[in-house]
């Protein structure tokens, strides 16, 4: 299928999974939002370190350890260009989004917060922008105050200028993307307001940064976190954003090798530079480096050209769905990435997951993580369909006919 010239056949090619077969089905892999797949050029970047220059890196002298260590710190500057940051040193490298929001939260909250403080966390964070910030407000005795959502998924701007202009509000938390709805906030927005009241905004960037070009500079992110292995890259390693005049002056996250310069018990301790401060101990050297063979694979299709493609997929998956009388979608923002999240009548998720299996196609069942987003919309779980851009339209067509296939077995 060539839909605007997005030879989906020929990307699909690049995704060896793609030509398995699941349960006596061809794999249609729809749970891009948990963890998306890797192309071959991620996979042989993997293999190459391995069997060539595997070393430990920014210590050793020797030529494997060099070539290592510039492979790794390429990456640094692929993903400064990738979300238009103004400087390499902004980068830091985590362990994913969950430890990128860990280390905000540790860092900056316990050097900022304090007693009658408020942190604003958004009522569709994934629970990786509420457990850490619930953690730091206890230690700190700052509040942790909702920013409720609308019906259809969306932030209650109003409700989010009148928190802002209410409170003693130090920070904002959003995520650019809802895991759950596939709601696209309208972040620059909310920065501009955040800033005005003198708070920090703090964006979970996890399901944004794989569906659509991002700029940090432009959206006015204090702090933006994501993972590799949602865009194609490999588990145990993502990125943490942080403008530099937010970084500087922060206590270290974690200690140990890396992060120092010098250790003496009688001199004391002499702390890294920024990125490095932050990076204790041997990183994920292999990760980083696929990470930038990622960077470099979506960069070469073109950001704008997955966004676009995805926004038709998401189209078409919504109308096939809605033609289904008893199926409800949960999130129905005007603008939505590609997830669709969905309740069957009668039907609990985890059966519609087991059956959809049986056909062959990879969806999500659950709460996503996101449980405030489930109690908001009185549901235990949904099912969610969350595409890439080697999804296509036959796919889609499968799942709505597995999901019709559900609702015979079950009603
Ligand atoms: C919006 C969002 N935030 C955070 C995370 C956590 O990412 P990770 O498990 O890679 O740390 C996810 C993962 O599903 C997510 O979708």
């Amino acid at each position: 299928m060539k839909t605007n010239g997005f030879d989906v056949e020929r990307i699909r090619a690049d995704f060896p999974v793609l030509e398995r077969m699941v349960n006596g089905h061809p794999l249609a892999y729809m749970d891009n939002g948990a963890s998306a797949q890797m192309p071959r050029a991620v996979i042989e970047t993997g293999t190459e370190y391995r069997s060539r220059y595997h070393a430990n890196i920014h210590r050793g002298v020797h030529t494997l350890s060099q070539e290592a260590t510039e492979a790794y710190e390429a990456t640094r500057e692929l993903v400064r260009a990738f979300i238009g940051a103004a400087d390499q040193r902004e980068v830091v490298f985590t362990g994913g989004t969950t430890d990128s929001l860990n280390l905000v939260a540790q860092c900056w909250g316990n050097t900022h917060l304090k007693p009658g403080d408020v942190v604003l966390v958004s009522e569709m964070e994934h629970h990786a922008n509420i457990v850490p910030w619930d953690l730091v407000c206890r230690r700190t005795g700052a509040r942790m105050v909702k920013i409720p959502i609308t019906d259809s998924g969306e932030v209650d701007q109003d409700a989010y200028a009148m928190l802002l202009a209410a409170d003693s509000v130090k920070a904002v938390c959003i995520t650019h993307v809802s895991n759950a709805l596939g709601t696209v906030n309208p972040v620059r927005h909310m920065a501009d307001l955040a800033h005005a009241h003198g708070a920090v905004v703090v964006v979970d960037g996890a399901q944004a940064v794989p569906h659509a070009a991002v700029d940090v500079q432009a959206l006015d992110a204090d702090f933006y976190a994501f993972s590799a292995h949602k865009m194609c890259g490999p588990t145990g390693i993502g990125v943490l954003y942080g403008k530099m005049e937010h970084l500087k002056g922060l206590p270290p996250y974690r200690g140990g090798g890396d992060m120092i310069l010098s250790v003496s018990f009688d001199s004391g301790i002499r702390y890294n530079a920024i990125p490095h401060y932050f990076e204790a101990g041997t990183p994920p050297i292999e990760q980083g480096i696929q990470l930038g063979a990622a960077i470099r694979y979506l960069t070469a299709i073109g950001m704008d050209r997955i966004a676009a493609y995805e926004q038709e997929l998401l189209a078409y998956a919504t109308e096939k769905l809605l033609a289904i009388p008893q199926v409800r979608l949960v999130g129905t923002a005007p603008h939505k990435a590609a997830v669709i999240s969905f309740v069957i009548d009668g039907v609990h998720p985890h059966d519609v997951g087991t059956v959809l299996d049986d056909l062959g196609i990879a969806v999500r069942t659950g709460h996503h993580c996101a449980q405030p987003v489930m109690e908001r919309f009185g549901v235990p779980a949904t099912t969610r369909a969350s595409f890439a851009f080697y999804n296509t339209r036959a796919e889609i067509d499968r799942l709505a006919d597995g999901v019709r296939e559900v609702i015979r077995l079950f009603q």
